[in-house]
């Protein structure tokens, strides 16, 4: 499944949760924590709950970010979104394998509270802290229900005590681990969001950049974030007809008993032809995707056209 963009849409908002079915993000999160006023977390859980169904059955993913097990509000918040429809939850502020166990039980309550299957929900937790990223490879490993690791790049520079950059140099290590870690649990890494909301061209650059590192999506704060995001994330398609004449590079070494072959200049051998087969199932993927939104109920808010889950690759 494509898991490019996850637009945060606060839980608070009743307007932006009813347009957030317009929009294009390959996840809606659904988000109750730093978007939400402690005051406010009561009545944002009755619009996220309420709201779930709703898009899910417009035929949206729908995440929701819950508050960290160290807020005391983890199990309200889990209370309140799990339900059929929901298809995943991001934990904030994860420290520790510890709280990861600990929400998978909430969420397994939770799950059997709402007759939903144990197990159905995902869970990706967000590493913010120098701690969770010291420990990010037992968190990557504390429950099975686990599929991504999502970088939370500004309270990560605040518990670090360093400047955010628009270039985010500084991000780099916490990045690199992330993407590792979560590669070798056999998970996905997600991007921290870009608060610049007008600056596209650092958005595509730092989207990149998480890219070029090993993340397969991004989080975004505003709609427009999301087809820049959907292109950084997504095989140009001079990578496509390149990777294409691999593959047949490489059948074509195969049948001759060949482990390597030269294509216009370059050595095509076993690593570099499964690149090639990802690039090219990431491609079908995606037209897949679009497919399924020009058969769906047409373009939303901003123009965006509308997604179905329908498609799958592992990213
Ligand atoms: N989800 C759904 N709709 C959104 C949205 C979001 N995250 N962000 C903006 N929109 C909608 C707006 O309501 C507006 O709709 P309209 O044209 O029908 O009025 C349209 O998109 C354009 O928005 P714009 O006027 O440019 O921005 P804004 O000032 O209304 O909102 C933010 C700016 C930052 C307040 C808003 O984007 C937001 O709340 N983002 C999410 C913040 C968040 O979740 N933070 C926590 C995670 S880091
Ligand atoms: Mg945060």
């Amino acid at each position: 499944m494509l898991y490019r963009s996850h637009l945060f849409v606060p839980g608070g908002r009743k307007e932006l949760l009813e347009k957030a079915s317009g929009f294009a993000a390959d996840v809606l999160c659904l988000d109750l924590e730093e978007s939400v006023l402690p005051e406010e977390k009561p009545h944002a859980r009755e619009l996220v709950k309420e709201a779930i169904p709703r898009l899910a059955e417009a035929g949206r993913r729908v995440h929701v970010r819950v508050n960290s097990m160290q807020s005391g509000e983890t199990k309200d918040d889990l209370a309140a979104a799990v339900q059929a429809g929901l298809s995943g939850a991001v934990l904030a502020k994860t420290e520790s394998a510890a709280a990861v166990r600990q929400v998978d039980v909430l969420l397994r309550e939770q799950e059997l509270a709402h007759d939903v299957r144990p197990g159905t929900v995902d869970l990706i937790v967000a590493i913010e802290s120098a701690g969770g990223l010291l420990r990010c490879e037992e968190i990557s490993h504390a429950s099975t229900r686990l599929t991504g690791l999502m970088l939370g790049g500004e309270d990560f520079a605040f518990d670090m005590g360093i400047r955010r950059t628009k270039d985010s140099h500084e991000l780099t290590h916490a990045r690199s681990v992330i993407a590792v870690c979560a590669r070798a649990a056999g998970m996905q890494a997600f991007d921290t969001p870009w608060a610049h909301i007008d600056d596209i061209d650092g958005l595509i650059a730092e989207a990149e950049q998480a890219r070029a590192l090993g993340f397969s999506g991004k989080y975004v704060i505003h709609p427009k974030h999301i087809e820049p995001v959907h292109e950084a994330f997504s095989p140009s398609e001079e990578e496509i007809i390149y990777a294409r004449k691999v593959l047949e590079a490489w059948e074509d070494a195969q049948a001759k008993g060949l482990g390597a072959v030269q294509l216009d200049g370059h050595m095509v051998d076993r690593p570099i032809a499964e690149r090639a087969k990802h690039i090219v199932d990431q491609a079908e993927a995606i037209a897949a995707t679009a497919v399924a939104a020009a058969t769906s109920n047409g373009a939303g808010a901003n123009g965006g056209a509308v997604v179905s889950g329908g498609a799958s690759a592992d990213q």
